[in-house]
């Protein structure tokens, strides 16, 4: 049945893209989102890194980046949540039209370059919700470097040092296609030297409970090149991987007419290639590692598919844009049904079930 929902996000569609992207943070921001929080079908609990995640689905980086929205993307009935990219200081990221619809594709390219409000504010933001909410979902903070600092492993520790104290996950963004600093790290000695500079900060902090460390990985890049960069992830004492950011690559199957726009590709012809780096990356680490899969993810066979390849925990973005914020609800419960049809009675049997 069609819902004000559904026409809502029509209607949003037919705005330029940006604009469109705004008034649905603002729309969610304001509650005028679904309720789907009531919606908690079984077997969909776990806990990771010693947190409560009430289901694994939510809304990937880049949705919320300057965290006006928490209370809102919780209504929807995700199970955790991810703001940001947040740079240490304000920017306003590169010049538009930088946000693009692949509508026949299901898919979008993006080019924004990090556009957040900067740490301190994003900072209040979240301290704000702390302080107002009774929620005790799992909430992290994407993190990146600024495009034009000249040290983008201090912009990084910057960040460990204002989020730590308010975050229970930050994750370490080293796969933005879009931004000068943005894939300064997916080069061993940088990535080694910059996760080292951040564990030995997040010890020197003596939290009470510090904040897991994630790190985020570029789809466009070669197995053998990624298994050094995975080894190098394990042995910094990193918790998990978030696999993966967008692609620059263009899959000959695009259609829409914006498909050469320079950016990131997400959404639908993101599926395929991240979740076989999901399993590349879960079969890498032996399982031992949680791993977020994101990427192309519509419906909850798409969770599903993802969960089986090695992700404990999956997120959507491009998604919603066509679909609408009832999607979350949708996958939850087609997961929920899915896990049941195959006999699965916890989410946890279920991950990396397809390498048994
Ligand atoms: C408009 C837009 C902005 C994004 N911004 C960020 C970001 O700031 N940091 C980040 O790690 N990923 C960012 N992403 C990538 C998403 O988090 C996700 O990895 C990617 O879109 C693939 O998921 P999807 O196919 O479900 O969209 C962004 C994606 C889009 C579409």
């Amino acid at each position: 049945m069609t819902s004000l929902y559904d026409i809502g996000t029509r209607a949003l569609n037919l705005l330029p893209p940006e604009r469109g992207h705004q008034a649905a943070l603002w729309s969610l921001a304001h509650g005028l989102g679904p309720s789907g929080r009531a919606d908690r079908p079984a077997g969909l609990a776990q806990t990771l890194w010693g947190q409560s995640f009430e289901n694994p689905v939510a809304i990937a980086a880049g949705f919320d980046k300057n965290a006006v929205a928490i209370s809102g993307a919780i209504g929807l009935g995700v199970g955790f949540v991810e703001v940001g990219g947040v740079t240490p200081y304000p920017q306003v990221g590169n010049p538009r039209p930088r946000l693009f619809r692949l509508t026949a594709d299901r898919a979008a390219i993006n080019r924004l370059g990090f556009n957040n409000d900067g740490a301190e504010a994003i900072a209040k933001c979240i301290a704000d919700y702390r302080a107002s909410s009774g929620d005790t979902r799992p909430l992290g903070v994407n993190m990146a470097a600024n495009s034009d600092s000249t040290d983008p492993a201090n912009d990084f520790e910057q960040l460990v040092d204002t989020f730590a104290p308010l975050a229970d996950f930050l994750t370490i963004d080293i796969s933005c296609p879009n931004s000068e600093n943005g894939l300064v790290f997916l080069s061993p000695g940088p990535l080694e030297d910059l996760l080292g500079r951040l564990t030995a900060l997040r010890e020197r902090k003596a939290l009470a409970k510090p904040p897991v460390f994630l790190v985020k990985i570029a789809p466009d890049i070669e197995d053998d090149a990624l298994d050094i960069l995975l080894e190098i992830i394990a042995a910094a004492g990193i918790d998990g991987i978030t696999v993966c950011n967008t692609t620059t690559a263009r899959p000959e199957t695009l259609t829409s007419p914006d498909r050469h726009e320079r950016g990131g590709l997400s959404g639908k012809p993101l599926f395929a290639r991240s979740t076989d780096m999901l399993r590349h990356v879960y079969q890498v680490t032996g399982g031992k590692m949680p791993l977020i899969g994101v990427g192309g993810i519509s419906s909850g066979a798409d969770a599903y598919a993802k969960i089986r390849a090695g992700a404990s925990l999956v997120q959507l973005y491009t998604a919603l844009v066509y679909e609408g914020p009832r999607l979350i609800s949708r996958i939850k419960n087609d997961l929920a049904a899915l896990l049941a049809a195959d006999g699965f009675t916890s989410l946890g049997d279920a991950i990396g079930s397809e390498h048994r």
